[in-house]
């Protein structure tokens, strides 16, 4: 049974009854920390298999994500100081116009998560894509990135991993990953548009901006 209250709580209940069962659990969909809030420029932690609440924080993470029509979503982006992000490329092979299909080489894309990613190497020629960030909304630049990234993290089974992605899915993840070293996308902007996007950026951590899913702002 799914009981959805104003859109923003899901309680997602599989018994008839919580006090009978042990296996219920309350998804949340969790307000994004828009542009300007410290979190999101500082370097996060590491976590333990035993951080409180983990697998109920990587649900709420997924629900926040697509409530939000996000690609991925990094633990700072919800004021968690921890390295931890998701992310889900086969939502934009799915809406790919016709002209674009096989034009990537990580189609039909892939859902992952990552925890104490670490960058290891970048690989391939660098390509520009138009990138935008939902503690930035309204904003969306091209922003050259390497084709290929190899990482080591740790996955939601607790596993450690070491892959190396390209395509789209390396474009998201290394969005993602910045997220967790402080990092924005639109720090690559040459300095001049940065300085011509500067009263676009202090209206969103005033709040002055319209998005249609819950934020909350530094001011
Ligand atoms: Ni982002």
């Amino acid at each position: 049974m799914t009981i959805t209250q104003g859109g923003t709580f899901n309680f997602q209940l599989s018994c008839p009854s919580p006090y009978l069962c042990t296996n219920f659990s309350i998804i949340m969909i969790l307000p994004i920390v828009a542009y300007g809030a410290p979190v999101l420029r500082t370097v996060a932690k590491d976590i333990d298999a035993d951080y409180p609440g983990l697998a109920a924080l990587i649900e709420d993470m997924w629900e926040t994500m697509y409530a939000s029509n996000g690609v991925g979503l990094a633990a700072p982006q919800i004021n968690r100081d921890i390295r931890l992000f998701v992310m889900d490329s086969a939502q934009i092979f799915a809406n790919l116009d016709e002209e674009d299909k096989g034009r990537y080489p990580d189609d039909p894309g892939i859902k992952l998560v990552f925890i104490n990613a670490y960058v290891k190497s970048f690989g391939g020629e660098e390509w520009a894509y138009n990138e935008g960030c939902l503690s930035i909304p309204k904003i969306r630049e091209d922003i050259h990135r390497p084709e290929e990234v190899t990482l080591t993290y740790v996955d939601e089974n607790l596993q450690p991993q070491e892959k190396t992605f390209n395509g789209i899915t390396a474009r998201i993840i290394q969005h993602e990953y910045d997220h967790t070293e402080g990092k924005l996308f639109i720090d690559y902007l040459k300095p001049l548009k940065r300085k011509l996007m500067k009263g676009k950026l202090s209206d969103i951590t005033k709040g002055k901006v319209k998005v249609d899913y819950k934020m909350t702002f530094p001011k």
